[in-house]
């Protein structure tokens, strides 16, 4: 069964019993800024399970998109994916649990009306009970009357089935069903059933949420008003059972996309094929919903997603940029009778996913040089010198996952004539790397716990765009009043910047509107901004500013602001942070200039 006729006999089977079908709503929720999307089928629904009635009564059904980025890391392997489409139900205060459990079950069985699955591979599970709720007899009974035999129900704690969508909201105990897709398994006790679980024989398929709590801080507070009824059967999931594949990327919904995206490339690999078919799918629906790839909120999540699709392309050596059109043909031909807006907005998607590419390449390849550059030292290749360090910093710097970067450096080695890395060297590197990454997850999350006191997540992107023009205004400043401007001392905050420098009389007003018309010369170029680290004396021989006053460390971090054919317009010893490329800075305007002691004077800039 194609997954469109599953989508069509859902829904039909729902409207038959007194359903109305809703479409979709888009994946950025319109009123509740406390989740960035949809991540479940209940959450454009919420108000609903509170209480307030829906225009299109009180037995709704629909397939929502949804998006979850938690977990990218997983994706590649068979069940994970950043979009998926929950096919739901729905009871605003209407049914409970007789009718939602047996039209679960009569959907998942009737050879007519349903997916006809055989009733003897089924297994459920239910709420065993807790402070909150008592064990769910109900359900059980249910279930028994239907058929299940009763060493097929098992009842689990609350991190299994108790469902809500945070700490605050519309909750309840809820009953799964689970599906052998082996067809060989039968009886299991509940251990066994756990295991075969975790082996994926049998697996999840479908949830059904008795939602007649509330939730507050994390504590179940009591019962709503009205008792609910939230199912959610992922489409994704029973694609792949009815077509009788391990995951969705061999189902009709990704066929035709990885099919294209294999014959694109020019090395097989399956996981990088799934991540690109994922992220592109999951970007192309953002996009049409009005997410524009930026550094902030929505924007950077489709950032991220496009930046890990593009690596993988590249990993590849898939010629992505020339054929973004014809993986958006592929996927808007697939979902447009569901989702018109796809359609709509094709255009809209190619030159959105085409200026994102080009904007990433140009940090892609300077990674890449790096590497060749490292390969210039010939020392190096004999002792393998690229230590862990190195291949943080590519990672850092250029957003180089390990994998590629080692990728990268056979290539070159290959090229060389010399022996690839071998197992044992990579997991050497991979356990050095992840070592260097927990150690700067624990430093940033000191810095962003310092960060957000001061309330706004937007305060750091604001200031980091300062920071950045900060550095484009110094090197500005040199050029029209000469070299030996220096630094004095700075401050930025939300609004604007401020830089103190030594100088010895006003400017005139023609000297800062060239001053301007550079800065914002230089952010219109795009220019990329990479952060070295390396000797001081190293740093002072390459003549980065610093400033007076200031002590540094033996190795130093500099950020230089690279021309866009060779050189640096700017490179200072800093700690950062920074933007990436000065083309997300806006239009930089001074706002004052004045003397701020005896032969120093101060600019106040911002960026609009
Ligand atoms: N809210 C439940 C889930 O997402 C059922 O739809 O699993």
């Amino acid at each position: 069964m194609r997954s469109e006729e599953i989508r069509k006999r859902f829904l039909a089977f729902f409207e038959k019993r007194g359903h109305t079908i809703i479409p979709s709503a888009p994946l950025v929720p319109q009123n509740d800024p406390s989740v960035l999307f949809n991540t479940a089928g209940m959450q454009p629904l919420v108000p609903y399970l509170l209480g307030e009635p829906h225009p299109a009564g009180k037995r709704i059904a629909n397939i929502q998109k949804c998006v979850r980025t938690g977990d990218l890391d997983d994706i590649g392997d068979n069940r994970h994916f950043s979009f998926f489409e929950m096919m739901g139900n729905w009871s605003l205060g209407d049914y409970f649990k007789k009718e939602a459990i047996s039209w679960s079950y009569e959907f998942l069985t009737s050879k007519e009306e349903g997916l006809g699955l055989n009733p003897s591979q089924l297994y459920v599970t239910v709420f065993e009970g807790d402070e909150n709720a008592p064990l769910d007899m109900e359900s059980i009974e249910i279930w028994k009357s239907l058929g299940i035999p009763e060493n097929r129900i098992y009842a689990l704690p609350a991190d299994d089935n108790w469902w809500s969508p945070g700490d605050n909201g519309p909750c309840g105990p809820c009953t799964e069903m689970f599906y052998d897709v082996t067809g060989k398994v039968g009886d299991l006790t509940q251990e066994q059933f756990i295991e075969a679980v975790k082996k994926e024989d049998v697996i999840e398929i479908w949830n059904d949420v008795f939602m007649e709590y509330e939730k507050k801080d994390g504590k179940v507070i009591g019962k709503l008003a009205q008792r609910n009824v939230d199912t959610g059967a992922g489409l994704e999931r029973i694609t792949a059972v009815m077509q009788g594949k391990k995951t969705a990327y061999e189902t009709d919904l990704f066929e035709e996309l990885i099919q294209k995206i294999q014959k694109l490339s020019e090395i097989k690999n399956e996981k990088l094929e799934r991540i690109i078919a994922d992220h592109i799918r999951t970007s192309i629906f953002l996009i049409s919903d009005g997410v524009i790839p930026s550094s902030s909120a929505q924007g950077y999540i489709l950032r991220r997603l496009l930046r890990r699709a593009i690596r993988s392309g590249h990993a590849l050596i898939t010629n992505v940029s020339g054929n973004y059109n014809q993986l958006v043909e592929i996927v808007v031909n697939k979902y447009q009778v569901s989702y018109p807006n796809l359609k709509e907005n094709k255009n809209k998607i190619i030159l959105e996913l085409e200026k994102e590419f080009d904007k990433f390449i140009n940090t892609l390849e300077l990674g890449l040089k790096k590497i060749k550059e490292l390969f210039g030292k010939e020392e190096d290749i004999n002792t393998f010198g690229l230590n862990s360090a190195i291949l943080f910093d590519l990672y850092q710097t250029y957003g180089f996952p390990l994998e590629l970067s080692i990728e990268e450096i056979n290539r070159e080695r290959s090229n060389r004539g010399l022996p690839v890395l071998d197992e044992q060297l990579r997991k050497i590197y991979q356990e050095q790397f992840n070592k260097n990454m927990a150690e700067h997850q624990k430093l940033s999350q000191t810095s962003s716990a310092g960060m957000f006191k001061g309330g706004l997540a937007n305060h750091n992107e604001k200031t980091i765009r300062l920071h950045t023009a900060h550095h484009l205004l110094l090197a500005a400043l040199q050029q029209v009043l000469g070299k030996e401007v220096k630094q004095r001392g700075s401050n930025i905050t939300e609004e604007r910047l401020r830089i103190d420098f030594s100088f010895d009389r006003k400017m005139t007003d023609e000297e800062k509107k060239q001053v301007e018309d550079i800065v914002n010369a230089k952010i219109k170029e795009g220019l990329i901004v990479e952060r070295c680290e390396m000797s001081k004396a190293e740093a002072e021989k390459l003549g980065a500013e610093m400033e007076f006053g200031t002590k540094y460390g033996d190795m130093v971090s500099v950020y230089l602001v690279h021309n866009k054919n060779s050189g640096h317009f700017s490179k200072e010893f800093c700690g950062g942070p920074h933007v990436g490329n000065t083309s997300e800075l806006g239009i930089f305007k001074i706002q004052k200039e004045e003397a701020s002691s005896q032969g120093v004077r101060r600019i106040k800039a911002t960026l609009g």
